[in-house]
């Protein structure tokens, strides 16, 4: 099993961490055959799993429901998992309770917030309870609603200082990793030189740490809408497909079952049956 000194070591030797949402039993192992560093339990299973069009409607019992699937799926692979819409703002007990819930109750390596300002407080609070914490910047999912959308963030030289400055402040507060979605390459590239901590993109260029994706999106599987930064590496969903139709056309036709599915009677007790 790999720890946070791994990634950390990797960052120096300049190895690639490969991540990659799963959200149960099947994905999870997987993705673990595959040799994935980190498996993430995104809350993002909200839209591609559970039919929301956001991730606010994520509970923390969706969290442990689904996390705990991933765990069995992969035990031997470094698991994160989100902490969902609200369980982390507000009382600082009451983010210290749901955050020992789920890490105790999935049995993962590590818990991942979205933001800074006052989540550095959380993650300094969660790190010295002996959770290890991935910080989240850029887009941030949760705050769709406030920021008008899921766009670009970063973009203007103030955004872009605003956020180099959230990444060491959450590198200070324990942050053992980041995670930055949707920011323009250079700025990705320049936060990864201004921390020591690995950093993870998804839609923020080649130059960070590692990359993370999101397992439907990967794989083509179900999900509607694929964003312009993910590159899909199968058809999936297409084949799942083509399979069930076949199926439901050899129902129809009579050719599914065949005689190889089929369990028999010995002779003798047909004739008894039949008396
Ligand atoms: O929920 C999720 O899938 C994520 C990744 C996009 C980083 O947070
Ligand atoms: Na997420």
């Amino acid at each position: 099993m790999k720890n946070t000194a791994t990634f950390s070591k990797m960052k120096a030797e300049g190895d690639k961490i490969a991540m990659l949402t799963a959200y149960d039993y099947p994905s999870a192992k997987l993705a673990e055959e595959a040799g994935m560093d980190i498996i993430l339990v995104g809350d993002s299973l909200g839209m591609v799993v559970l039919g929301y069009d956001s991730t606010v409607k994520v509970t923390v019992d969706d969290m442990i429901h689904h996390g705990k699937a991933a765990r069995r799926g992969a035990p031997d692979t470094f698991l994160v998992v989100d902490m969902p819409f609200g369980s982390f703002h507000g009382s600082l007990e009451r983010t210290h309770d749901n955050a020992v819930r789920i890490f105790q109750e999935t049995g993962a390596e590590a818990l991942k917030l979205e933001g800074a300002d006052e989540v550095v407080e959380v993650t300094r609070m969660l790190t010295r309870t002996g959770i290890p914490v991935v910080s989240h910047l850029g887009l941030l999912p949760q705050s769709a609603g406030v920021l008008g959308g899921y766009k670009v963030q970063g973009k203007t030289a103030y955004a872009a200082k605003k956020l180099i400055e959230d990444a060491k402040a959450c590198e200070a507060a324990g942050a053992f990793m980041l995670v930055l979605e949707c920011i323009p390459h250079q700025l990705a590239r320049e936060v990864s030189a201004a921390v020591s901590i690995p950093t993870i993109g998804i839609g923020a260029g080649s130059e960070t740490d590692g990359q993370v994706l999101v397992y439907h999106d990967t794989l083509k599987y179900g999900s509607h809408h694929i964003p312009k930064f993910v590159r899909s590496y199968a058809e999936t969903g297409a084949s799942m497909k083509s399979g069930l139709s076949e199926y439901v056309a050899e129902v129809k036709s009579g050719a599914f079952p065949a005689e190889e599915h089929r369990f028999t009677m010995k002779e003798e007790e047909l004739q008894q049956l039949y008396g």
